[in-house]
């Protein structure tokens, strides 16, 4: 679940927020900003789980492979699931750990800089997971967060090679530019072994590469998957595919933007949704930039207008 403020830089930099990244926080430390916190607004969101709720909200069908508690937070966040028409199959566990919650700032130039407490999210094992959850779908979509717990980089790796094993498709987004910087080896090892569509933003793929060079990053990405979708924020995004690369600019923002949170779990879910329509990769993308567009045109990280729509609007699908 997501605790929404609206603050200034000096709140991120004194409260030892990484702008524009996630670090992780104990129970205490979110407890005590929260504490601080003006006025704060409690909103489900989750990377993974923005996504899949985007993929349905386009007219897919998603389901969730995720933890939380029986607790208040955990109900409220799969009832949301349950309202936009994602399906979660793995259980609650018990009340402690409490489902995890993630502190996200919002500053005056709309970028969200964010502590996560996991809580219960960090103990998905593989135990969990029913393996025919995984291979029942045409696209495994594994968030690198996961990387961050034993059980939950355990779990990843077992769903990515069922997937592998049955012929689904295995998608990873890198998450966060932290997470490649702590669990860089794991990440490289899943993106080179199974990964066959790579999410990433210009942080997180130079990161994973080692290099300073976005050029240098996209071709290494190139040369390990099937399709790299690379974003840069207003800059688009860049699309690795054979030995193409195509640029696919941001799409205009209805209104102006409001809040960047899920603007590469929105863009995923589009060019997921895109390829299984049958879309090329930088079509795909189109897609992926109209729904990251939507997303960040109001605060929290779920679409909020009919994306069915909204994409058949800008003339796409
Ligand atoms: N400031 C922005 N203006 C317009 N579009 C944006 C902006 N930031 C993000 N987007 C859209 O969202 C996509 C993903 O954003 P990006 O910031 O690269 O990812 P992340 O949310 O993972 O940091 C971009 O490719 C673009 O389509
Ligand atoms: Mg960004």
């Amino acid at each position: 679940m997501d605790l929404v403020a609206d603050v200034d830089d000096d709140f991120v930099a004194q409260h030892g927020f990484e702008r524009g990244r996630m670090i992780l926080g104990s129970r205490a430390a979110a407890l005590a900003v929260t504490a601080e916190l003006p006025a704060v607004r409690q909103v489900a969101g989750g990377s993974a789980a923005n996504t899949a709720v985007g993929v349905a909200a386009l007219g897919g069908t998603a389901a969730f492979l995720g933890r939380c508690a029986n607790d208040a937070l955990g109900q409220g966040f799969r009832d949301s699931l349950e309202a936009a028409g994602v399906a979660h199959p793995v259980d609650f566990g018990p009340p402690d750990p409490p489902t995890g919650r993630s502190i996200i700032l919002v500053t005056p130039d709309h970028e969200r800089s964010m502590m996560t407490f996991p809580g219960a999210a960090a103990s998905l094992a593989t135990h969990h997971l029913d393996p025919a959850h995984v291979t029942g779908g045409a696209i495994v979509f594994i968030e690198g967060y996961l990387f961050y717990a034993d059980d939950t980089a355990r779990a990843a790796a077992a769903a990515a090679g069922w997937a592998a094993a049955h012929g689904c498709t295995v998608a990873l987004s890198l998450s966060d530019p932290n997470c490649v910087e702590h669990n860089r080896e794991p990440m490289l090892d899943l993106v080179r072994s199974r990964t066959d569509l790579l999410f990433a933003n210009e942080e997180e793929i130079t990161a994973l590469y080692r290099t300073r060079d976005f050029g240098e990053a996209a071709a290494a990405a190139a040369a390990d998957v099937q399709t790299a979708f690379l974003t840069r924020g207003s800059a688009g995004a860049v699309i690795m595919h054979r030995d193409r690369m195509d640029a696919v600019p941001a799409a205009a923002v209805p209104g102006g933007i409001e809040d960047l949170t899920g603007a590469g779990d929105l863009f995923a879910a589009g060019a997921v949704f895109g390829l299984r329509r049958g879309l090329a990769p930088s079509d795909a993308a189109r897609v992926g930039a109209a729904c990251a567009a939507e997303v960040i045109s109001h605060h929290g990280a779920r679409p909020e207008a009919d994306l069915q729509k909204f994409v058949a609007d800008a003339g796409l699908l």
